[in-house]
């Protein structure tokens, strides 16, 4: 796609520090993100056979990769991302995975990105946390692609926010309640880092500033975040040919949303 990711094993760094911090971090955010993952995790142990090969889509340092090959021994996962900073970290960290973990550098803004992941098709796609960065052409181009690449009777599951529509505006006012007294609580009253604290520190280690000075060209211009509502989401995976779609997990507009292709 475009430049050559370094190797990982050519930086000398603490890469499960990183890792770990990433981890925190998200989770100031969301409390129950381990839960998230968990629900996530029990969907697919429920509904697919116990070899399949997965897509974390938008997948940062890997902790999808991560949880679901340790779950899953007769897994493959390909992990793809568009971050450079964030890939080597979970090349970094996720080296011992050998041959059942790929990983793509790749942006989803960009069609060709179905065609990086070199497999016909896939049976099961997981994203967390990151869907929200597209616009919403972007966002329906995205799931119309998805409905190619997931196999028939394949899955796809989305945990982020997924808004409520304007006309319920208590609830909106509910979902931004709740999101802000959390942040308040993880990043003002417990003190943990927050997103932007967690870049600082990446941008103080050396041997990752030529990654972050891409990243910076790669996603400067866009550091937006969109609002699709719940109702978005859902048409438009119907309209890209998932036959099932609904909500499986919620905390305020925090959910999962299961799709059956
Ligand atoms: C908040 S992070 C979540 C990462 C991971 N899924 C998790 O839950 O820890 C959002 C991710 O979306 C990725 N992303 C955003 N826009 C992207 C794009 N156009 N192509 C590929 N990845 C993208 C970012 O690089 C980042 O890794």
């Amino acid at each position: 796609m475009t430049t050559q990711l370094p190797s990982p094993n050519s930086l000398k760094l603490d890469w499960q520090h990183w890792l770990g911090s990433w981890d925190r971090q998200q989770s100031g955010y969301l409390p129950d993100r381990e839960l998230r993952f968990q629900v996530m995790l029990d969907t697919v142990s429920y509904l697919l056979p116990e070899s399949f090969t997965a897509i974390d889509l938008a997948c940062g340092p890997g902790s999808i990769s991560q949880r679901l090959l340790n779950r899953f021994p007769q897994a493959n996962c390909i992990a793809i991302d568009y971050d450079p900073v964030l890939l080597a970290i979970g090349q970094g960290v996720l080296s011992t995975m050998g041959d059942r973990l790929r990983w793509v550098e790749a942006d989803l803004t960009q069609g060709s990105w179905v065609e990086s992941v070199g497999e016909a098709s896939v049976d099961v796609v997981l994203t967390t946390t990151a869907l929200h960065w597209l616009p919403i052409d972007k966002l329906v181009n995205l799931y119309q692609q998805l409905g190619q690449i997931i196999r028939p009777g394949g899955l796809f599951l989305n945990g982020d926010h997924l808004y409520f529509p304007p006309y319920l505006s208590t609830f909106q006012r509910l979902g931004k309640l709740a999101q802000t007294q959390q942040e308040e609580q993880a990043f003002s009253v417990q003190k943990q880092q927050d997103w932007q604290q967690w870049w600082q520190a990446i941008a103080q280690e050396p041997e990752l500033k030529d990654l972050l000075v891409e990243r910076n060209q790669r996603f400067q211009p866009r550091f937006t975040e969109h609002e699709p509502t719940l109702a978005i989401h859902e048409a438009a995976l119907q309209e890209a040919g998932f036959r099932e779609v609904s909500t499986i997990w919620q905390r305020f507009a925090d959910r999962i949303l299961l799709a059956v292709r």
